[in-house]
């Protein structure tokens, strides 16, 4: 019998998200058209633990939104890591800015503190760090610098909401932060996304940048007074979203708990890491990633082949993202190592532990030496 492709990633819905979205669709019109938004944008902003959260379309038109709200525009440069999606940088590209690309630290796989200063010019208006695949970069160190350099902070904390740097939540350190709830993300709303904020006037302009540009210091209507845009979330998706919300909990102890079904049994595999949170770290492993070593004799593409042979689906880590042909490349071993050689495992919330040994069962008889 053919077996089901096991999947990378899968979302976990219950009734309550069900009974939300009915209601909003029902009755989410009129002077209820934002019952939900509010309630999701009021919940997340004391979950994270800032004063201002707003919902958006995506994560990436809130990065846009976070930046331009900055003033990041043409002749500035924004510092972003090597290794993460493309939307960080694209986000820096919107505004006319350049991304200036960093390398990361091989233990986290989040942008590495002690290279900013070597990237550090006197154009350099942003910091974004990105808390990768749900593991938090190191804001401590990250924030020192900035606040040392009078420089602005953006957390693409796209994949990692809930992850903790030293028991503080990604999106708390810095100016903003923003959120993906991507179909594959640890929350879902289809697409969507949210931007947090410490900064009240930054955040202040990311709402009428994301009014198309309307003026609140008139009393005319449907005054405009610049250019603006319209990334925003919807009623029904924020029903949504605040039923996931609801349940983050849940949804990352089990994360958590398939990452560690997966250390327990992949541990003894020579050539092989995993991405493992740092002491000072709690990552909320929205994917499970291993590392394989380059002297094994089945490279990474290789192996992703194998796996889907076997009905098992997996992904390349993404590479180092200078090397696209639109950036600059730069020399950033750590990241084009990661992004060579690194995997991410099935970690979807529906992975039974039967799947988990399967998996772990066929990497190993693909691995290890006859
Ligand atoms: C690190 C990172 N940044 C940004 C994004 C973009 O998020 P969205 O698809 O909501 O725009 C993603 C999505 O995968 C991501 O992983």
């Amino acid at each position: 019998m053919k077996r089901e492709m096991i999947l990378t990633a899968g979302p976990s819905i219950t009734s309550r998200e069900l009974e939300y979205i009915a209601d909003a669709a029902e009755n989410g019109w009129n002077s209820q058209w934002s019952k939900y938004i509010n309630k999701f944008e009021s919940t997340m902003a004391e979950y994270v633990g800032v004063p201002f959260s707003h919902a958006t379309s995506s994560c990436t038109g809130g990065l846009h939104l976070a930046l331009m709200a900055l003033g990041v525009g043409p002749g500035d440069e924004v510092i972003v890591p090597e290794l993460t999606w493309v939307a960080t940088a694209s986000a820096v590209a919107y505004t006319g800015a350049k991304p200036v690309f960093i390398d990361v630290d091989p233990e986290t796989w989040t942008l590495d503190p002690a290279q900013l200063e070597k990237k550090l010019s006197p154009k350099t208006k942003a910091i974004m760090p990105v808390h990768l695949y749900g593991h938090p970069a190191k804001m401590d160190e990250i924030m020192a610098f900035a606040q040392h350099h009078n420089i602005y902070v953006v957390e693409d904390a796209a994949p990692a909401v809930g992850a903790e740097c030293f028991g503080k939540r990604a999106g708390s350190f810095g100016d903003l932060g923003v959120f993906s709830f991507q179909g594959a993300k640890l929350m879902v709303t289809g697409e969507g996304g949210m931007v947090v904020a410490n900064n009240k006037a930054a955040f202040d302009r990311v709402l009428k940048l994301n009014n198309h540009g309307r003026a609140t210091d008139t009393d005319r209507a449907f005054w405009i007074d610049e250019v603006g845009y319209k990334y925003r979330m919807s009623n029904l998706q924020a029903a949504f979203g605040l039923g996931q919300l609801e349940r983050v909990d849940e949804l990352i102890r089990r994360k958590r708990e398939i990452f560690d079904l997966y250390e327990d049994r992949l541990k003894d595999v020579s050539g092989l890491r995993l991405n493992k949170e740092a002491k000072w770290a709690k990552s909320i492993y929205w994917m499970t990633s291993i590392c394989l070593d380059q002297k094994l004799r089945v490279g990474r593409d290789e192996l992703i082949v194998k796996l889907r042979n076997d009905g098992i689906d997996t992904r390349a880590v993404f590479p180092a993202i200078s090397q696209y042909p639109m950036w600059e490349t730069q020399p950033s071993p750590f990241a084009i190592n990661i992004g060579d050689n690194a995997i991410n495992l099935p970690s979807g919330h529906n992975l039974t532990t039967k799947e988990i040994d399967y998996v772990c069962e066929r990497i190993k008889y693909h691995l290890e030496p006859l």
